[in-house]
C-alpha cells in the first residue's frame, strides 16, 4: 500500500475521535492535510458542529477549501483536541520531533493549549528512538550568532532555506534551523536535556521536541492502524 493511502487511514482513524461541539487544532502537514478531508467529509454528512485553530496558512486554506469552520484563540481559547502529524515518533513514549513542514511554533502553541493532543503518521515514522535533524525556530537578527551558540550544545545546525536558495521564512517570519545531533550519537541522547538548553539561548524561539505532550498515536502499516497510547509511566 503507498504511503499516502497509509496517511490516510491514519487520519481517519484520528478524526473518528472528534465529537461534535470541539474545538480543535488543526495541524499542518501531508496527513493533517487528509485529516482535514475527512472531517470536512464529517461535517457535510452528520452536520458536526465543530472549529478549529489552524497551525498554519496552508492549513487554514485547506480548512476554507473543505469546509471546516475556522475559529482563533481569543473567541476560544481552550482546544479540546489538537491533532497532527509528526515527522518522527517513539514507540514507548510518543515523544516526537515535528517541524520538518515549518509549522512547528504555531503547532506547539496549539498542543499545548489542548486538552488532548493525538499524533496521526504511518509507520515509517515510528522509532526507538529519535534521530532526525530537530527543527529550530530561531529570530532573523543575529541568527548566526544564534547558530553559533546551538552549535556549542553539541549540534551542528543548517540554516533552512527554499529550492531558490533564500532562507525559509516560517508563518511566524522566523528562520529555521535544522539541527543534527549525529555526532553525539545514533540516537539523541537526553532529548529533554538537548531541549531545554536550545530554548535558554536567546534567540532562540521553540525547538521541534515535543516531549510527553502526544496522548495518543495512531500509526498506520500495511496490517492496519494501531493504536498507541503513552503510559504515565513512559
Ligand atoms: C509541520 O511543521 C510538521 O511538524 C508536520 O506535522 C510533519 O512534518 C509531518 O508532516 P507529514 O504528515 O507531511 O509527514
Amino acid at each position: 500500500m503507498d504511503q499516502n493511502n497509509l496517511k490516510r487511514q491514519a487520519a481517519a482513524a484520528a478524526v473518528a475521535e472528534i465529537a461534535d461541539g470541539m474545538v480543535l487544532g488543526l495541524g499542518t502537514g501531508s496527513t493533517a492535510a487528509f485529516m482535514i478531508e475527512l472531517l470536512g467529509a464529517r461535517i457535510r454528512a452528520e452536520g458536526l458542529r465543530v472549529r478549529g485553530i489552524p497551525t498554519s496558512r496552508s492549513t487554514a486554506d485547506l480548512a476554507r477549501k473543505f469546509g471546516v469552520p475556522l475559529t482563533d484563540f481569543a473567541a476560544d481559547p481552550v482546544v479540546d483536541l489538537a491533532i497532527d502529524g509528526a515527522d518522527q515518533i517513539t514507540r514507548a513514549g510518543l515523544d516526537l520531533i515535528k517541524g520538518f513542514g515549518g509549522a512547528l511554533l504555531r503547532e506547539k502553541i496549539v498542543a499545548d493549549a489542548a486538552r488532548r493532543f493525538i499524533i496521526m503518521g504511518d509507520a515509517s515514522k515510528l522509532a526507538d528512538h529519535l534521530s532526525l535533524k530537530v527543527p529550530v525556530e530561531v529570530v532573523r537578527f543575529g541568527w548566526e550568532a544564534t547558530s553559533r551558540k546551538i552549535a556549542d550544545r553539541g549540534a551542528e545546525p543548517t540554516l533552512r532555506v527554499q529550492p531558490g536558495g533564500e532562507p525559509f521564512v516560517s508563518d511566524e517570519g522566523n528562520f529555521i534551523l535544522d539541527c543534527d545531533f549525529s555526532a553525539l550519537g545514533a540516537a539523541i541522547p537526553d532529548p529533554a536535556r538537548r531541549d531545554s538548553e536550545l530554548r535558554a539561548l536567546v534567540g532562540v524561539i521553540e525547538t521541534g521536541f515535543f516531549l510527553g505532550r502526544a496522548a495518543r498515536a495512531y500509526i498506520a502499516g500495511p496490517g492496519g492502524v494501531a493504536r498507541l497510547d503513552r503510559t504515565a509511566a513512559a
